[in-house]
């Protein structure tokens, strides 16, 4: 294999065989941690600014890119703006990981990390706040807007769905992390159209708000969201399940030690996911997951013990428990035709809904208005979310 850029660094068809992983069936595990910087998102990152260069929003050398992350999409925004002349500001908090920050600006990108937490204890309204402030204060700054940029749902339709229905004959089960939503929107809207019968799940951490719950502290970046994104409104789950922090870190360790791959945190909500309901899998089902990322940048914190004692388990001692619940929504009551999800679900019928474990905490995060790349170019919105 000769490359001529390094964004030709993506692996496409890579998928681990799991044998045997979930009540004796094999899992598909999609393996996106060996793209040029480490993740899925490099996709994304290239879909966003493509997307505005079509739209004639980006003049390279001129336009000065913006975006709010905490690790994956800041880095690969910053290596797919330099290979294309453009500015690359990634507005960021205290939680954010060294080694990423140190990436970013190796590859030319600006950092700014804000100190200073919002109004319901997060970093994410300040974030925003911050980039309002620049797309005032300069006219070539642009936001590229994860959160309701349509183009990070279409790129997974278009590539990583495709990449899959490429690889199997049938596939049954599918199971995604949610963060943004990106992934989950377009890999379930273009792999229902290959495989009508299949049933695509989504999978967030307990405290996540995008499909209805209640807002808790979380610490394990990637998925999971405190104000719930625009690009959830194309999110239509067959199922949805919710993982504690807890079980993510337990299935990290597990694979590590057993299957000799370490994975990132949101592989490891997908990987307890999909035991969870292995009981359901039936002989001869295709059963696939994606795994967005490596467990490299995670080990100072869901593989270090220390840090697990310190902002994992204290969560559980102190649990002044509330039901969390695996949102069984066959047939897709409510939204699965709808146009946007619910803030709770007061349609799915208590049947419906399997009480898996519990937690408390409190919520992080907020978001606001800017001017952003949501579909019209600059426009302001009211979304945001800390997906990632
Ligand atoms: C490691 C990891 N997993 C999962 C996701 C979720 O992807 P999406 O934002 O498309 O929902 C992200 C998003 O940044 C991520 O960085």
């Amino acid at each position: 294999m000769i490359i001529d850029s390094p964004l030709e660094l993506i692996f496409r068809d890579l998928f681990y065989r799991v044998a045997a992983f979930a009540g004796g069936h094999d899992l598909f595990l999609k393996l996106e941690g060996f793209n040029v910087t480490g993740s899925i998102k490099v996709k994304t990152a290239i879909a966003l600014v493509e997307d505005l260069e079509r739209r004639g929003l980006a003049m390279p050398g001129e336009t000065v890119m913006i975006e709010s992350s905490s690790g994956n999409l800041g880095l690969a925004l910053s290596l797919v703006c330099a290979t294309k002349g453009y500015e690359f500001i990634c507005v960021t908090d205290p939680n954010a990981n060294r080694a990423a920050i140190k990436s970013i600006e190796l590859y030319g990108g600006k950092v700014i990390v804000v100190e200073n937490r919002d109004a319901v204890g997060g970093f994410l309204g300040t974030r925003l706040e911050r980039i309002d402030e620049m797309l005032h204060s300069n006219p070539n700054a642009v936001w590229l807007n994860q959160y309701s940029n349509i183009a990070n749902k279409n790129v997974h339709a278009e590539e990583t769905a495709a990449e899959i229905a490429q690889a199997f004959d049938r596939v049954d089960w599918m199971f995604v992390g949610t963060g943004t939503t990106g992934t989950f929107g377009g890999v379930s809207e273009r792999l229902r159209e290959e495989f009508p019968g299949i049933k695509v799940v989504a999978v967030e951490p307990v405290g996540s708000v995008t499909f209805g719950g209640e807002p808790n502290k979380r610490s394990i970046p990637g998925i999971g969201t405190s104000v719930r994104p625009q690009l959830a409104d194309h999110a239509k789950p067959d199922r949805i399940i919710s993982i504690e922090e807890e079980q993510t870190v337990e299935a990290c360790l597990s694979f590590a030690r057993e299957r000799h791959l370490l994975v990132g945190g949101s592989t490891g909500s997908v990987l307890a996911a999909v035991q969870s309901i292995a009981s359901e899998f039936k002989p001869g089902e295709t059963i696939v997951a994606i795994s967005p990322d490596l467990g490299e940048k995670y080990l100072d914190t869901i593989y270090d013990p220390q840090w697990v004692e310190n902002f994992i388990k204290p969560r559980v001692a102190e649990t002044i428990p509330i039901s969390t619940v695996v949102a069984s929504v066959a047939g897709g009551v409510e939204f699965r035709g709808g146009s946007s999800l619910p803030s709770k679900y007061p349609e799915i019928p208590s049947e419906m809904l399997q009480v898996v474990s519990s937690t408390n905490g409190n919520g992080n995060g907020n978001g606001h208005g800017n001017h952003s790349a949501n579909g019209n170019g600059h426009k302001h919105t009211k979304n945001g979310a800390s997906g990632e």
